[in-house]
């Protein structure tokens, strides 16, 4: 089986996905970080600069990949669970996890905007709000929630682990 960690932006999938790898001493993979090494830029750079429609085809691709692993831990990108193809890959032999954050954590945690093309720098939090409203459909989709406002990475990986029986080899 494997982990598959989804949320909105800044939830934390990424540094989650790191700790509960070192603790079930499964590999991590991050679709993130294999689409920015495959292409030499980070997702917010192929967006502003190749539009949203190529990053999501590099996504998908990056998604196929990952869905044929066992034993390890994914963390995706934001916007992989809307895609029905994703999800329904991910699925197979994987347990989602969605790491559930407020609107005013993202923003707490988003640093610098000009990275993220897809927070409007004229209103946040409004289009925080929108898409993330948008996107609670689609993330709800996960077998086991974790709000992640206020815990570290490290308790939220314990709690993802005190919630999933991983059978032993
Ligand atoms: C996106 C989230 C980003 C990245 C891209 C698109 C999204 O990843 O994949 O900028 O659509 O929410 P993180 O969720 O890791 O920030």
């Amino acid at each position: 089986m494997k982990i598959v960690l989804i949320g909105f932006m800044c939830s934390g999938k990424s540094k989650v996905g790191r700790v509960l790898s070192q603790k079930l001493k499964w590999p991590h993979f991050d679709t993130d970080e294999l689409i920015t090494k495959q292409v030499g830029a980070t997702p917010g750079e192929i967006i502003s600069s190749q539009g949203e429609p190529v990053f999501r085809d590099l996504e998908k691709k990056a998604v196929s990949v990952v869905a044929m692993l066992n034993d390890c831990v994914i963390s995706t990108g934001g916007g992989v669970p809307l895609d029905a193809g994703n999800m329904t890959e991910l699925s197979k032999n994987g347990t989602l996890v969605w790491l559930r954050v407020r609107p005013e954590t993202v923003l707490k945690r988003a640093g610098n905007l000009n990275s993220r093309p897809l927070i409007d720098k004229n209103d946040p939090l409004g289009s925080v709000k929108a898409r993330l409203a948008d996107r609670e459909k689609f993330y709800a989709q996960a077998k086991i929630v974790i709000d992640v406002d206020d815990v570290s990475p490290e308790q939220a990986a314990q709690k993802i682990l005190d919630m999933i029986n991983i059978p032993s080899k």
